[in-house]
């Protein structure tokens, strides 16, 4: 798959939710994406800023264009905020693996701003998913389109919508079965969920949210340890995930 670094043209820019934005990016990395990578946004001219990893939450091929969904968490993803219509962007990508598209009957779980790229995979699934959607409270970002590619059941923390509690619980008290879990979100929820997928057997991907900076494997801070064969394993979160298959990751 090949990288583009070019310049994106902002189409639409929209406010999702309390510091969630919506950003269609015309860009050529659409040709390129798949479901579960990510790409990297660089700020302004001049800024000494480093480029934000950001996840791609829906490609369309017909416009040529990427649908970014992220949260508002410091300078870099303030300034894309601002960003208008016809405006440009520095972007990088398409980077990292992306999932695997596997299974009869998935299940596509995202916590938080781990919900946007599970959009585009279950529009790929082409099969009737159960999607277990966490969030933190009402605002619940992107429901209705997942609403389209199967059955959503709803979490959030402060109960206000759907089931009290995390995505977990929704597995466990609405029996929830089926023969792949896909799941993206922050850390203790993808522990959770591949405790649950290892009591179940069932096989289980999970894309993980890790602080990145070069985002092409140059550096270490993304590095993450796994476990192949018995053995442990060091890898980047960048270049060899996100995603991964949840019985190799070790959390310590
Ligand atoms: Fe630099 Fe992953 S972000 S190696």
């Amino acid at each position: 798959m090949a990288k583009i670094q070019e310049m994106a043209t902002v189409l639409e820019q929209t406010i999702l939710a309390e510091s969630v934005y919506s950003m269609w990016l015309a860009t050529n990395v659409a040709k390129e994406a798949a479901a579960g990578q990510f790409v990297s946004l660089y700020c302004g001219e001049g800024s000494r800023l480093l480029p934000r990893p950001i996840s791609i939450c829906q490609i369309d091929t017909d416009r040529n264009a990427i649908r970014l969904v992220y949260r508002l968490a410091g300078k870099g993803t303030k300034e894309f905020s601002k960003l208008q219509t016809d405006e440009q962007v520095r972007i990088l990508g398409p980077l990292g693996n992306g999932f695997p598209l596997e299974g009869q009957h998935p299940i596509v779980i995202g916590g938080g701003i781990g919900v946007p790229p599970m959009l585009e995979l279950a529009k790929q699934l082409k099969q009737d998913s159960t999607i277990v959607l966490g969030y933190r409270d009402d605002q619940l970002f992107l429901k209705e389109q997942f609403e389209s590619y199967g059955q959503v059941e709803i979490a959030t923390d402060d109960g206000s919508v759907g089931l009290p509690g995390t995505v977990v619980d929704v597995l466990r008290q609405k029996n929830v079965t089926g023969d792949v879990i896909y799941a993206c979100g922050p850390k203790p929820m993808l522990a959770a969920v591949k405790k649950f997928a290892e009591e179940k057997g069932i096989k289980c991907y999970i894309s993980m949210e890790e602080r990145m900076a070069c985002g092409i494997g140059a550096c270490l801070v993304c590095a993450c340890k796994l476990e192949r064969e018995g053995k442990p394993v060091s890898a980047h979160v960048c270049k060899d995930g996100p995603v991964f298959s949840a019985k190799e990751v070790v959390w310590e």
